[in-house]
């Protein structure tokens, strides 16, 4: 009998989530919305992307970032010649903010302890990447997104690269330039990341001690995520 691979294994675990999230009605956001938006890609991606929440189109089609910052996003993976399939693409909410206002603390909980969490662990990508200040502020919950961006961050052995989110970009040319230079340097932050995550014994023990080093003033807050 085949016996089934850890992909093949993720793959399956993150089609059950996405089930559980199809009829999930643990927040308000439950009330409001067309489709719920898990997220998609490879299950055992590299890099794994944190958005914000879904807005209409996403609501639409049941998939994240396919409005005009999906497109933008799009063009970021393909400026360093990568490709949503080769990454994951989830969100803080998985359920569309009706007016697309700001998520809620108790539902970012809700849905990060409930789903967020769990694809986290299963895609287990060697590099977060953190799109906007909600995500970022999971996991650093005093950073700004303004002094964060752009650097490698780590928590819990986890490594962190938060960028501003493609939408906060669409109207701004000076923000867009730094997006686009920030993704510029994501193949080396990758590379940094998977040095000293998988790399030698003194390697690790240098991510591990550089959590919460400076970057992170979550100042005795827990964070979130992990
Ligand atoms: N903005 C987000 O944060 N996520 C999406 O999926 C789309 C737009």
């Amino acid at each position: 009998m085949a016996m089934a691979s850890p992909t093949t294994d993720a793959a399956e675990a993150l089609r059950a989530i996405a089930g559980e999230i199809a009829v999930c009605t643990e927040c308000r956001l439950a009330q409001g919305r067309t489709n719920a938006v898990p997220g998609e890609g490879a299950p055992d991606a590299d890099v794994m992307f944190i958005g914000e929440g879904p807005g209409y189109y996403e609501d639409q089609q049941g998939r994240p970032f396919v409005g005009a910052a999906g497109k933008f996003l799009d063009e970021l993976l393909a400026s360093i010649g990568w490709a949503r399939k080769d990454v994951y693409i989830t969100n803080t909410v998985k359920c569309r903010p009706p007016d697309n206002r700001d998520p809620q603390n108790d539902e970012l909980d809700t849905c990060e302890s409930l789903y967020l969490r769990r694809q986290l662990e299963l895609v287990n990508p060697t590099l977060l990447v953190t799109l906007g200040r909600f995500s970022l502020t999971r996991l650093f919950p005093r950073q700004s997104i303004s002094r964060a961006r752009g650097q490698l961050l780590y928590k819990d052995g986890l490594a962190v690269y938060p960028i501003y989110h493609p939408a906060a970009a669409l109207h701004q040319q000076r923000l867009r330039d730094v997006i686009v230079d920030d993704f510029k340097n994501l193949p080396t932050a990758l590379e940094t990341a998977r040095r000293r995550l998988t790399g030698t014994v003194a390697d690790q023990q240098a991510a591990y001690s550089a959590d919460d080093s400076g970057q992170n003033d979550s100042g005795g807050e827990q964070p979130s995520l992990f």
